[in-house]
């Protein structure tokens, strides 16, 4: 029998590559220059029925568009903000994503941003590289997160266990969303700047895309405050980054703590430059454990779609 046609946008991890391999046609579109892509797509475009994705490899409409018998698309990632699911599913053809799988070590980055930006451990590991530990003795004092408030923006399934990390800190937990959630005994705000003025740590944790966009604006970063931090495990987009930029170089803002940025990986220079922040390079889902658990996940989706089962994961219309 023929193997189904399944065209790869971004490789996952190796265990579940070889799965693929062994039970599908793959067409590596990622590894493909742009004349190879082209070809590809005129030889092969009618009989894909499957694309392979990650938030990293992206699926736009205009790739959507040569591929007229298109039944699944499998996402190795929580987030598809980088995907056409729109056009994809207003056509009947589900997007599969991997919810779950990735929450603890998203939250863990979460917390390491948080404790790290809070208690100033870049600029310790500093003092001590560059002899000042010897030549000018103690550090200035940090701040304690016992008793700070952490307001979470948008309280999903990664929000929730950031913030349980956080209670364990000492810390008092708030949050906004579109709606107060009935279970949550946290106090809830339905007003973002309001949020802002009255936590030490402000978080989001909401999907990217265009209604998230810039959500974080100047003015809920102002309303944070020249005491405050800003944590980013969410996107680059949700935040004004030009403003967050200039509020940390003046002063208006303590410090931030981003595993995310506008125009990945392109980080601005002013940021680099700031002793105030820690920046880490998109890695909230980057450990071996989670990556083979997303990379599986994609593959049991396609699994369930070709076998005719329900899938595990697809992303709600
Ligand atoms: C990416 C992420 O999946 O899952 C998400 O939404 O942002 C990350 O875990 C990772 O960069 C691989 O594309």
């Amino acid at each position: 029998m023929d193997k189904n046609d399944v065209l790869v946008l971004a490789q996952i991890r190796p265990a579940q590559m070889q799965m693929l391999e062994e039970r599908y046609q793959l067409h590596r579109y990622d590894q493909a220059s742009d004349a190879e892509r082209t070809e590809m797509l005129a030889r092969y475009g009618e009989r894909i029925r499957a694309v392979l994705t990650t938030y990293d490899g992206g699926f736009e409409k205009e790739l959507l568009d040569q591929l007229p018998n298109l039944e699944v698309v499998a996402c190795s990632s929580v987030g598809f903000d980088s995907l056409c699911v729109n056009d994809c599913q207003a056509r009947g053809i589900p997007v599969t994503n991997t919810p779950d799988v990735l929450t603890d070590d998203v939250a863990d980055l979460g917390m390491l941003l948080l404790l790290a930006t809070v208690r100033r451990l870049l600029p310790g590991t500093d003092w001590i590289r560059s002899g000042k530990w010897v030549g000018q003795g103690v550090m200035p004092l940090s701040t304690s997160l016992k008793g700070k408030t952490l307001g979470i923006v948008g309280l999903g399934r990664i929000g929730k266990a950031f913030a349980r990390r956080a209670e364990l800190s000492g810390m008092n937990i708030c949050y906004y969303g579109r709606r107060q959630q009935a279970d949550v005994s946290y106090p809830y705000y339905s007003d973002l700047e309001a949020l802002a003025r009255d936590v030490d740590v402000l978080a989001p944790v909401v999907p990217g895309g265009a209604e998230t966009q810039g959500l974080i604006s100047r003015e809920v970063l102002s309303a944070l405050g020249p005491n405050g931090y800003f944590i980013n495990i969410a996107r680059g987009s949700v935040v004004d980054e030009p403003a967050l930029v200039e509020l940390l170089q003046s002063g208006a803002l303590a410090g931030a703590g981003l595993d995310v940025f506008a125009d990945e990986p392109n980080v601005p220079q002013a940021l680099i430059e700031l002793d105030n922040v820690v920046l880490q390079p998109h890695l909230g889902s980057a450990t071996v454990e989670t990556r083979d658990a997303m990379a599986q996940l994609a593959v049991d989706n396609l699994a369930a779609h070709f076998e005719g089962r329900p899938l595990l994961t697809p992303v709600p219309i």
